[in-house]
């Protein structure tokens, strides 16, 4: 749905003209997966998928939000966030409303049409795009009246992650808000969890990043999300460290005897994790595509393998994809148990690898898979009408 078709939905809507667009993208992540929430390193990218906000601020305190996607409305008042009786998916902006006022930020009201173009569910980030989203409509909704909000990205991230956690009580890490506050056009995002320290990676060129969302449900995804955080804690503890950040992968070869199964496997995978994301930012400095395929190779192996939180589907999306001639690397992204996996493929090789996935994938799984081309994009912004 375009921003034409989206201001007409609005002045349907509201009987009004929108004054300003609002959005941010969901994500891929390359290299880095289960870190985040181990203080560690991630490398993810903005894709060109976007949730969209058209909207106009309104006087009275009051968030009206009709969805695009599923028809539906819902209104809030801001002196009083309750959870959401209607639509599930207005607890993203209920949140950010609620934990914006909480660190003390005045918030103006808003109408609003909201539109996802970030598929839903299948581990591409749509609720943390969502989150950010709402968040850039308060600050074109305050720019107008008299509370700016004026946060920096990262500040931003961190509540929009916080809203996640605390209102639609989700125990996610840092790395999707992140990447949609910070993304950048062509670049991947180098992000340090602990100190939230950050460099832009230039994508390579030359290649394409495809995602394939396998259509399995991923209905085990949060209670074991949880349980492997609780794993990796119960793994720092042991060793004697605040995270697992902290370990090398020699102190941690050398102490593995220690740790019982499968809290060792657990935390091998993130010691490995963590050094394989420092290898491949340095591998695509040097623009050394092979090394980076190979790494990813290595990541969704030991995800499979160690960590537990790969599928019959995802696994089979990578061994599909590293039979094709000019794909480097291919791994699931995101937090596992069905979603997305992705390859990183010679742009000569896309279509060669897209119709082996689309002749493969449902010969093996009985699902059929959908495919998206993806490019580095813009995180998340906003603008007047
Ligand atoms: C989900 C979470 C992230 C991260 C990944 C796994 O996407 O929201 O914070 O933990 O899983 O890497």
């Amino acid at each position: 749905m375009d921003i034409t078709e989206l201001i007409a939905r609005f002045t349907h809507a509201f009987g009004r003209r929108p004054t300003f667009v609002a959005r941010a993208p969901g994500r891929v992540n390359l290299i880095g997966e289960h870190t985040d929430y181990n203080d560690g390193f991630v490398l993810p990218m903005a894709i060109d998928r976007d949730v969209t906000i058209v909207g106009a601020p309104r006087d009275d305190g009051v968030v009206r939000l009709h969805s695009a996607n599923f028809g539906d409305e819902t209104h809030f008042a801001l002196d009083h966030i309750a959870r959401a009786t209607d639509g599930a998916w207005s607890n993203y902006a209920r949140g950010v409303a609620d934990v914006l006022q909480r660190a003390g930020l005045a918030l103006h009201g808003f109408d609003g049409v909201i539109h996802g173009e970030v598929p839903i569910g299948s581990g591409l980030s749509s609720s943390a795009a969502i989150e950010m989203a709402t968040l850039m409509a308060f600050a074109a909704a305050g720019a107008v009246g008299p509370a700016p909000l004026n946060l920096d990205g990262p500040q931003a991230a961190r509540l929009a992650q916080r809203a996640e956690n605390e209102f639609v009580g989700v125990n996610c890490g840092i790395m999707d808000q992140f990447i949609s506050s910070l993304g950048k056009a062509g670049r991947a995002l180098f992000i340090d969890c602990r100190s939230l320290a950050y460099e832009f990676v230039p994508m390579p060129t030359g290649v394409t990043v495809l995602v394939v969302d396998t259509s399995a449900p991923r209905s085990l995804a949060a209670s074991a999300y949880n349980e492997r955080r609780a794993q990796c804690e119960q793994a720092a503890h042991v060793l004697g460290v605040r995270a697992l950040r902290d370990v090398s992968v020699e102190t941690f070869e050398r102490r593995r005897s220690e740790l019982p199964d499968p809290i060792a496997r657990r935390a091998a995978h993130v010691v490995h994790e963590n050094q394989r994301v420092l290898e491949a930012v340095a591998a695509l400095r040097a623009n050394d595509v092979a090394t980076f395929g190979r790494l990813m190779n290595h990541s969704h192996d030991s995800l499979r393998d160690l960590y537990g939180v790969s599928s019959k589907e995802l696994d089979a999306v990578v061994e599909i994809a590293r039979s094709v001639p000019g794909v480097y690397g291919a791994r699931m992204t995101g937090a596992g148990f069905g979603g997305c996996a992705i390859a990183l493929v010679d742009d000569a090789q896309v279509a060669e690898l897209t119709q082996a996935v689309e002749r493969e994938y449902p010969r093996r799984t009985g699902r059929e898979p959908k495919i998206y081309v993806c490019t580095a994009s813009e995180g998340a912004g906003w603008r007047s009408l």
